[in-house]
């Protein structure tokens, strides 16, 4: 018997419930994995807190890392002490789009990784980086993964890039050091003082704090000389994404990740067809992207920036933490 966390349909901090799991030997194209780490992102926060609660009872949690334990007959590309990730669309494994909305993701449309082991068949994971530890690994699923297509993927960021990001949650701090590690400019918006010295501590060229001035375009467009940022990761959504759009360069392009201030607002059509702007809907990514984002992993000297972990059991004061926007980088639970 293994323990899982279980939150009711519908969701809410009061539906959540540590309890035991039984656990049935891995199928023949399976692979039994001890999972010892999740990590925290605004969908599975969506999805426990109740506001898009589950439809039926449900594991929650989209990211996992963890250790193989065992390994079913027909497995040849994992061996039992390896270690792994999961993936966020378990049936998209190459090429393009070919999943809309999360009806197969884990956690949310299907049980997902707030438990201590879990039977896969082997294309819902990928190997682990190298150097890292399993909180480091959980990270990358969800935000790793969403960062490394927005620049790497669906655009071919370089040194000669300008790239704007928005806020210091998961997403945010991944595109950064990322865009970092290859040399590319950095401007960053955030709500804290604080968090500006912290940002350049990492290397950010310029920073803005978007409560102070609203209109921060002003600012990116005074620091890129008039000519405005290559590249948005835009996770504002209503609130900052005609912000965005001032910022970018002519013919620049914003990828289209999140929604924190809100679902609907007013878009500028005159000033995006004017910019003559790419607005690009990104969800996360497939498993050949993982794998390429872990190959770069283990040839460079980056690490994730990890604000807190929690113990699995106390996932409800981990959510309440995020609440709170007080992080910077990832939160991750210790299973
Ligand atoms: N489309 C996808 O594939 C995908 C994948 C992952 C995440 N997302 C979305 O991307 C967004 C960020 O996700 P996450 O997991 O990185 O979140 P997170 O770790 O919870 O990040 C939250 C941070 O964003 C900043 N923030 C909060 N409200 C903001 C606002 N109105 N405008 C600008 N910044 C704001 C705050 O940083 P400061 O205090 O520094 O301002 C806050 O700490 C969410 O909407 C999420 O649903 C989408």
């Amino acid at each position: 018997m293994t323990r899982a966390i279980y939150l009711k349909a519908g969701g809410g901090y009061d539906n959540i419930f540590l309890a035991d799991q039984e656990i049935s030997d891995p199928k023949t194209n399976e692979v039994q994995v001890r999972l010892h780490a999740s990590s925290l992102n605004y969908h599975d926060y969506a999805v426990v807190s109740g506001i898009w609660g589950p439809t039926e009872q449900r594991i929650p949690m989209a990211d996992g890392a963890g250790e193989v334990i065992k390994v079913g007959g027909a497995v040849k590309e994992l061996k039992v002490g390896d270690h792994v990730c999961t993936t966020f669309f378990p049936g998209w494994l190459d090429g393009a789009p070919n999943v809309k909305g999360f009806e197969t993701v884990p956690g949310d449309g299907i049980d997902g990784y707030a438990r201590e082991i879990v039977n896969l068949p082997t294309g819902s994971l990928t190997s682990a980086p190298n150097q890292w530890t399993h909180e480091q690994s959980a990270t990358l699923t969800t935000a790793g993964l969403t960062a490394w297509r927005a620049l790497f993927e669906d655009y071919n960021l370089t040194e000669k890039h300008t790239v704007l990001i928005q806020g210091t949650g998961g997403v945010s701090i991944f595109a950064l050091q990322f865009a970092k590690s290859i040399g590319a400019k950095v401007i960053a918006t955030t709500s804290s003082d604080e968090k500006i010295e912290k940002l350049k501590a990492l290397g950010v060229d310029y920073c803005i704090n978007y409560k102070q001035n609203s209109k921060w375009s002003e600012e990116v467009l005074s620091f890129t000389k008039g000519r405005g940022v290559d590249l948005v990761i835009e996770v504002g959504g209503p609130e900052t994404l005609n912000e965005s759009i001032n910022s970018v360069k002519v013919a620049g392009h914003i990828s289209v990740i999140g929604i924190l201030s809100g679902l609907q607002g007013n878009l500028d059509f005159v000033n995006a067809l004017l910019k003559q702007v790419t607005l690009q809907g990104i969800l996360v990514g497939s498993r050949a992207h993982q794998e390429r984002m872990i190959a770069y992993i283990n040839q460079t000297k980056l690490f994730p920036i990890i604000d807190r972990v929690f113990d699995l059991e106390d996932i409800v004061s981990a959510f309440q933490y995020q609440e709170t926007n007080q992080h910077f980088g990832k939160i991750c639970l210790k299973i």
